[in-house]
């Protein structure tokens, strides 16, 4: 197992750690970045007639593999890149250099087929409010091309799975609270059986009970399903919890990867992985809310 690690965010080193609690490293690789970069241009002074843009890269040169059935988290802080990195592995967005696949499949060339291993799950996930998580799921199911009985069945499973109650899956999702939605959310992800789940911040904002499904069910994701997971998190018992590995993310980019227990031993004995992560990265993790 290698740890990158190095407080300044310019210059990574190497240092080879002990194998993790479950060993990986026979399994094919499920997702492989390689020097990803998206950046944008935001305006950034100058007048109405001449603006003035900078370029900034939200993802900046960053490098990694997931194996096969791994749950791999991104730590940061707000504004870090977790985002645009998931959007960059999930399609969304284009990449402006470095290359994504997916089982060998490159996200820009094959999309089509990368869009059916693949789902994701964010924290501003889209619906239509006035509508039922019944009605939104079979709506979904229609454009993912499935059969309305079995996607039906599917989402129910996996919604009372989550926590959530029958009843709640014919109300109006503008009445439900932002937990219940996001439950939704994750139940419209699996419709399609995807084989790699990008989870931006899935339990955000959610309550502890909402929390601790999410996470089981993450945990089921990858142990029933062998799906291979990718996470983005402020929260760092949820990613000690959940991760095989995890990456530090600062400004674009990686500044540290390796197991929870690597992080921390790289920062000296008896630390968490949060003095790990401040330590590292030199930056604070934002206090997550709490519903
Ligand atoms: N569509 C966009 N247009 C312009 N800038 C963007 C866009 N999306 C993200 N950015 C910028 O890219 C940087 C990284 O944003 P990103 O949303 O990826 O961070 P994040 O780590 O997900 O933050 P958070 O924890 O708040 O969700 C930020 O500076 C943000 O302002
Ligand atoms: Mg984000």
């Amino acid at each position: 197992m290698t740890v990158t690690a190095s407080p300044a965010a310019s210059s990574r080193t190497s240092v080879d750690m002990s194998a993790p609690n479950r060993d990986l490293s026979a399994r094919e690789i499920a997702l492989d970045v390689r020097n990803l970069v998206k950046g944008f241009r935001k305006k950034s002074g100058g007048s109405l007639v001449r603006p003035q843009y900078t370029d900034s890269r939200a993802v900046d040169d960053v490098s990694f593999h997931v194996r096969r059935g791994e749950i791999y988290g991104v730590l940061g802080p707000n504004g870090s890149g977790k985002s645009t990195l998931i959007r960059a592995m999930s399609t969304l967005l284009i990449p402006d250099e470095g290359t994504v696949s997916i089982f060998g499949l490159d996200v820009v060339r094959d999309e089509a087929q990368v869009r059916r291993l693949l789902n994701r799950v964010s924290v501003d996930a889209a619906f239509y409010k006035k509508l039922s998580p019944r009605e939104n799921l079979l709506y979904s199911a229609q454009l993912y091309g499935l059969d309305r009985h079995v996607a039906e069945q599917r989402a129910l499973v996996t919604l009372r799975r989550l926590g959530l109650k029958d009843k709640a899956f014919q109300e109006p999702l503008e009445e439900m609270s932002r937990g219940m939605q996001q439950k939704v959310a994750i139940a419209r992800a699996f419709l399609t059986s995807p084989i790699v789940v990008l989870l931006d911040e899935p339990t955000t904002g959610l309550d502890p009970r909402s929390r601790r499904d999410v996470q089981e069910f993450v945990l089921e994701l990858r142990d029933v399903h062998d799906a291979t997971i990718i996470l983005t998190t402020h929260d760092m018992p949820e990613a000690e919890r959940l991760c095989d590995r995890i990456a530090f993310i600062s400004g674009g980019k990686f500044v540290a990867e390796g197991t929870a227990e690597e992080l921390r031993t790289l920062v000296g004995p008896g630390k968490t992985l949060e003095d790990a992560f401040i330590e590292l990265t030199g930056e604070e993790l934002a206090e997550e809310e709490q519903a």
